[in-house]
Formats: C-alpha cells, sequence, structure tokens
C-alpha cells in the first residue's frame, strides 16, 4: 500500500446513525466468522466518540442474541505509568463502559500494560504485534481522531511505517485529558501505541468523528498532502476505509 492522495470517503450522519451503522457492521462480521468458525478480531478506540458503538452492541447482545464468544479486542493506545485500576486507564475504561457488560473473557481482550516496567516497554510493543500477527491481523479497525490528527496516539510527526512502540504525547493530547485527569499535571506524559501500520493492516477502517472541534482537522485530513503533520491523512491510502461525521464536525 502507497501513501496515496485519494480523498477519503465520508459518510454524512448523526453520532446516533454512525453508532448503529458501525456495530451493524461489526455484527455481521462476528456472525460471518463465527458460521466459518474463526475468530473477528477488532480494534478498539477510547475516548468519547465510540461510546454510541459500545452502547448499541450491549444492545444488540440484550437484543438481538449478538453473540462475542469469537471476539478477540486489540485496544489502540495506553497511557505509561498508570495502573489496570487507575480511573483514566484505558483497561479501566474498556472494562466499564465494554467489555464487562457483555461479559467478554479477559484472555480475549489486549491491551497494552499501562504499568509495563520501563527496561520491558520494546520487548513488550514487540509482543503486542506478535499477537495481533498471531490472531491472523485486525479484522476492523474503529477509530477516533484527535484534534492534532493523531490516530490511536500515533501523534504528529509519526511515521507511515510505525509499529506499536512507545510514544511522547502532544501537547494538545494532553491537554484535552487534562479535565478528565483533574489537572494537566497529572497527565502522563508517555504511552503505547499501535502503529500507522499496524492500523492500516486493519482490513477495514471505519473513522468516527462528532463535533465542531473536529471540523478543522477533518478539512486537514482530507485536503492536506498524506505525511506525518497529520498522521491520519495516512489513512486514504486504505483500500476499505470510511470516515462517519457528523454535520457539525464536516461543517455542513
Ligand atoms: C483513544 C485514541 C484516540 C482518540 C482520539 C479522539 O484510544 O486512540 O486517538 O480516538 O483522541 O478522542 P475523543 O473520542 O475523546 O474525541
Amino acid at each position: 500500500m502507497t501513501t496515496s492522495t485519494a480523498p477519503l470517503p465520508i459518510q454524512a450522519c448523526s453520532p446516533a446513525e454512525a453508532a448503529r451503522e458501525v456495530a451493524r457492521e461489526i455484527a455481521v462480521l462476528i456472525r460471518e466468522r463465527r458460521a466459518a468458525g474463526r475468530m473477528a478480531v477488532l480494534c478498539l478506540p477510547t475516548g468519547r466518540t465510540p461510546l454510541g458503538v459500545y452502547d448499541e452492541l450491549v444492545r444488540m447482545q440484550r437484543d438481538e442474541a449478538l453473540d462475542f464468544a469469537n471476539v478477540t479486542t486489540f485496544n489502540l493506545d495506553e497511557f505509561l505509568g498508570l495502573p489496570p485500576e487507575h480511573p483514566q486507564s484505558f483497561r479501566r475504561y474498556m472494562r466499564e463502559r465494554f467489555f464487562a457488560r457483555i461479559g467478554l473473557e479477559p484472555t480475549h481482550t489486549w491491551i497494552p500494560s499501562g504499568d509495563v516496567a520501563p527496561a520491558q516497554i520494546a520487548a513488550h510493543c514487540a509482543e503486542y504485534e506478535r499477537e495481533i500477527a498471531d490472531a491472523g491481523g485486525l479484522d476492523y479497525a474503529l477509530l477516533g481522531i484527535g484534534r492534532n490528527g493523531h490516530i490511536g496516539f500515533n501523534e504528529p510527526g509519526s511515521a507511515r511505517d510505525s509499529r506499536t512502540r512507545e510514544v511522547r504525547l502532544h501537547e494538545v493530547t494532553r491537554a484535552d485529558a487534562a479535565r478528565a485527569f483533574g489537572g494537566l499535571e497529572f497527565v502522563p506524559e508517555r504511552a503505547i501505541t499501535m502503529g500507522v501500520a499496524t492500523i492500516l493492516g486493519a482490513r477495514r477502517v471505519r473513522v468516527l468523528a462528532f463535533g465542531a472541534d473536529k471540523r478543522e482537522i477533518l478539512r486537514r485530513t482530507s485536503e492536506d498532502t498524506p505525511g506525518p503533520q497529520v498522521p491520519a491523512t495516512f489513512l486514504r491510502g486504505h483500500p476499505d476505509v470510511r470516515l462517519l461525521a457528523d454535520g457539525a464536525a464536516l461543517g455542513r
């Protein structure tokens, strides 16, 4: 796959419509895979944007007998320096917002470890890549987008061929997290993220963006020459990518 100037396919829809559409696609994937005796491998984000998708998948389990027994998940990222029980850890977010609600086995959910010893971080990241490969690769990557154009925690400057690794968080990312942490000084400075190439390896990629504060970065994601200055621009080279965004984010 080469870096492409192709436009990013866009679907304008409300947040509720986007949640239903993405959850429906995921449910179809899970059922197709189960019929074939295989696991469905999902790449999942945290943040505000995917909450409607998680709610809709919980509803589908309850009302439509959607069964998650054949699902493996890999999260995009985790703050470094946070134990799993920390209120702002992505491990805790995922358990409370999604995994515990659907009874997903912890052995089927992979999240980079926030409290891995510094000397072990590189090995931990390499192991994460191996686990994704051993699972057969990512079938479906669900992404949000940062106001600085990050995907996962691939901050501005991230290379197209980057893999799972330790990163220094960008000032915009830390500022956006400050409220949840109760102050900028409590926001970790470093994180582990899946790489751009890891994400682009997913067979299908769906990006969600809602609200006027995403408008400028969506414009740049669509119009800038693809490059590390806005990592989300690399998505334009993917063969099966779609952005689902509301009118406020699209400036319509
Ligand atoms: C979170 C992640 C980030 C977020 C992005 C948008 O796991 O990977 O890239 O998707 O920062 O966050 P929200 O949805 O809170 O606007």
